[in-house]
């Protein structure tokens, strides 16, 4: 089968300089959703059609196996799929879809195909309550014989609320000759592909129709509110899927999810969390409001608590993460890890038990096993040109406020006092501190408020 992909068009009332098919669906352009349901019933041949914002469109598309054939100007749906068929497979049925509409699901699309046969033209068509702007299915005898647009419909075939979703399939051998049949004499001066149906009923080739199982999967998008509704139809979808499996969710409709997001039984997440590229949490995981985590993976019986930000990292079991804590790309946690509020960890594993409780910096370091590291704890990791490692070695105790200026080391089980600032490693089992000593100056007195001059009446 071929698949052709429409995707010219300017997408006006977006009122954006970004192509329509290019804006983001659950973090992901229009056009890859519809991409990635095409490819999942891997044609033969699949060809996007662009137009407007030039070559932005296959620049963002770019892939192995896809042709691109661009239509310029544009003069409706129907010179849109001529401008394709010089890619295509004539021997082979096409499958028309539209970049606009993201959410079509692989199981209609397939019910269309099925539909279809080896010989048919199926159109997928829904029944709307208001039906107006669409094409509109006429029927005889029950047998579509054409499709007759908004603009062109006489006030009784307005009446009708069976409408063209856009998406059809066209058997082997005729979408050349019927698209080369094609005229504009039509109230919109446009090429409509929607003529190849009656075309199809003279030369007695069969027309039928499939239906989708829910009309959001028809839905396209021509503007940002159109945007919105679908990216909240796609997160329902998705948190209701997430409710089916056994996670906890304190509020379906507060949850984003902007790529995959596996969880483990038993996985409770409060309000307002938003999931980006691959997360993976494990059993009896809990994450706390407001939390944003990206290509994250979570071990289990780990909790995170609110405002937290974590992208690229793993933490491992049972650690306890946030509030507002910050892990940055290429953290790792061991298991029973605490890191807790104020406290941003980037580039660094932080072994077994270890602890950083309290607003520290832990930055390109490798910390070992049961280390604690105190209140305010900054590793000093970049001297302005180049990023150095600190090392931590198990058992040791950072104080609160040191600044350890890597590169450093600092030995197993040793103490660090606090407001130390070390810039040589520090040998283990010992006590290391720099400090100015504390004194105390005699016969100080309180400098006392100067008296102002009394205001004249
Ligand atoms: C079309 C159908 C109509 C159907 C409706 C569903 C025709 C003539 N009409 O309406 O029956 O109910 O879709 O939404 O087919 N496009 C191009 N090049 C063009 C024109 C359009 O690539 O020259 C693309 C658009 O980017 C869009 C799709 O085709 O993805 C549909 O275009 P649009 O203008 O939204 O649809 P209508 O022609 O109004
Ligand atoms: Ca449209």
């Amino acid at each position: 089968m071929n698949i052709v992909i429409l995707a010219a068009g300017m997408g006006k009332r977006m009122n954006s300089s970004l192509p329509k098919v290019l804006h983001p669906l659950a973090g992901k352009p229009l056009l890859s959703h519809v991409l990635d349901t095409a490819r999942s019933l891997s044609p033969a041949r699949l060809c996007i059609v662009y137009g407007h914002g030039g070559a932005m469109v296959p620049e963002a598309m770019r892939a192995q196996d896809i042709a691109f054939a661009l239509q310029e100007p544009q003069l409706g749906t129907g010179h849109a799929v001529m401008q394709a068929l010089p890619s295509l497979d004539s021997t082979q049925a096409t499958l028309i879809l539209y970049g606009d509409v993201p959410l079509t699901r692989r199981d209609t699309l397939q019910r269309l195909l099925d539909s279809a046969g080896d010989d048919k033209l199926s159109v997928l068509t829904v029944d709307l309550d208001d039906p107006t702007g669409y094409g509109r299915i006429v029927r005889e005898q029950g047998n579509i014989v054409r499709i007759v647009e908004q603009k062109d419909a006489s006030p009784t075939q307005r009446m009708i609320r069976e409408v063209n979703t856009g998406i059809m399939v066209v058997p082997a051998g005729y979408l050349q000759p019927w698209l080369q049949q094609l005229s504009n004499d039509n109230a919109q001066g446009e090429y409509y592909l929607t003529d190849i149906i009656a075309r199809a009923v003279s030369v007695g080739v069969a027309v039928t129709s499939a239906h989708p199982g829910a009309v959001w999967e028809t839905l396209g998008v021509n503007s940002k509110v159109q945007l919105a509704g679908l990216e909240r139809t796609f997160q329902a979808n998705q948190a209701a899927a997430l409710l089916e499996q056994g996670v906890t969710l304190a509020d379906p409709a507060r949850i984003d999810i902007r790529g995959s997001l596996q969880c483990g039984r038993d996985v409770s997440i409060d309000v307002n969390c938003v999931f980006e590229g691959t997360v993976e949490l494990g059993d009896n995981v809990t994450v706390g409001p407001n939390c944003v985590l990206r290509n994250v993976r979570v071990a289990d019986k780990v909790s995170i608590k609110a405002f937290c930000h974590i992208e690229d990292a793993s933490i491992g079991p049972a650690s306890l993460v946030g509030p507002f804590a910050r892990l940055r790309p290429g953290t790792q946690l061991g298991q029973q890890v605490h890191i807790g509020n104020f406290v941003e960890v980037k580039n660094s594993n932080i072994a077994d038990f270890s602890k950083a409780n309290h607003l520290a910096y832990v930055g390109d370091s490798d910390v070992g096993a049961r280390v604690n590291i105190g209140a305010g704890v900054i590793t000093v990791n970049y001297d302005g040109v180049n990023k150095h490692r600190t090392v931590i070695e198990d058992d040791a105790f950072v104080g609160s406020d040191c600044q350890l200026i890597a590169p450093v080391t600092v030995g197993k089980g040793s103490n660090i006092g606090a407001g130390t600032t070390l810039t040589r490693d520090a040998p283990p089992g010992k006590l290391t501190i720099s400090r100015a000593r504390q004194t105390v100056i005699e016969g100080w007195t309180r400098p006392t408020k100067k008296q102002k001059p009394e205001k004249q009446d």
